[in-house]
């Protein structure tokens, strides 16, 4: 495997003669990553990793410094997933000055996480428009946990005509059932513990999707009252039509997704299922 920063990539980019496959990241990989990368390994000729904390998606009282960075671990973890080139760009390669031009994510990315994160989802959108245009992927391999992100990502791509082809994995899972983040490994066992309302909660929604859209949402809600501590903070819970972030009507039909978000322990996370109706 090559790795380096971006004169290196370049390089490495244009020696490529067949497809190649991007899979974005903040580093801290865990089995979550490595899937992506199986999947772009699949998917392509060869497969470029970045591993870059990008601080434009970072708000000024988040963890931007305390984000875990264990490089060596990540180039590791890359190696044996049969990466082909691992771009780990120094901050200052990527950023030499505060952009003057970025990428606005519009309403879609106000509501939600961006509403919880102001400026968040302009801040992916610039870092990954720019990994686009230094790896020059044809795809892109993007996990579904963070759907909000996957699908502006999608909009970004058929808004400015990107011409990549956008490949989304399902939400990988730990064996009790949370989704695998880098962040879970700021939560003590009793806040883990807390965090699996979240899982149990879409699950019971989604059981109710017969029923209808608000059956699924009062579902949900249930098992997170039950679950109530002084631990676990709900942020949003939230039905919405997967093509607009829009809440879903009493008669809605078609792919929704169930958007869920709480603060356990003092660490942000997220989750989401997808319902049809
Ligand atoms: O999902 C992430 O890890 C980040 O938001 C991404 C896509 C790598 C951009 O920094």
């Amino acid at each position: 495997m090559e790795s380096g920063g971006i004169a290196a990539l370049r390089e490495w980019r244009a020696a490529q003669t067949g497809t190649v496959a991007l899979v974005p990241t903040m580093g801290a990989l865990h089995s979550g990553h490595r899937a992506l990368m199986d999947r772009a390994r699949e998917s392509a000729d060869a497969v470029v990793t970045s591993v870059f904390v990008n601080p434009l998606q970072f708000g000024p009282d988040e963890d931007f410094d305390r984000y875990p960075r264990p490089l060596q671990d990540d180039l590791r973890l890359c190696e044996s997933a049969g990466v082909d080139f691992a771009f780990a760009p120094a901050l200052e390669e990527m950023y030499p000055s505060e952009p003057e031009v970025t990428v606005s994510s519009g309403r879609m990315g106000r509501v939600f996480e961006g509403a919880a994160r102001p400026g968040h989802f302009d801040g992916v959108l610039t870092v990954v428009a720019k990994l686009f245009a230094l790896a020059r992927p044809h795809k892109a391999v993007f996990g579904l946990k963070d759907i909000q992100q996957f699908s502006l990502v999608k909009r970004m791509i058929a808004d400015l005509d990107m011409g990549i082809e956008l490949i989304g994995l399902p939400v990988v899972r730990d064996a009790d059932g949370l989704a695998m983040s880098s962040r879970n490994q700021y939560l003590s066992a009793a806040d883990r513990e807390a965090a699996l309302a979240l899982p149990r909660a879409l699950e019971a929604g989604a059981a109710h999707a017969e029923a209808g859209p608000a059956a699924v949402v009062t579902a949900s809600r249930e098992v997170l009252t039950a679950a109530g501590s002084d631990r676990f903070e709900l942020d949003y819970l939230s039905l919405v039509d997967a093509a607009t972030f829009r809440a879903c009507p009493a008669d809605f039909r078609g792919s929704a997704l169930l958007l869920l978000s709480a603060t356990v322990g003092g660490t942000r996370l997220i989750d989401n299922r997808p319902v049809e109706f």
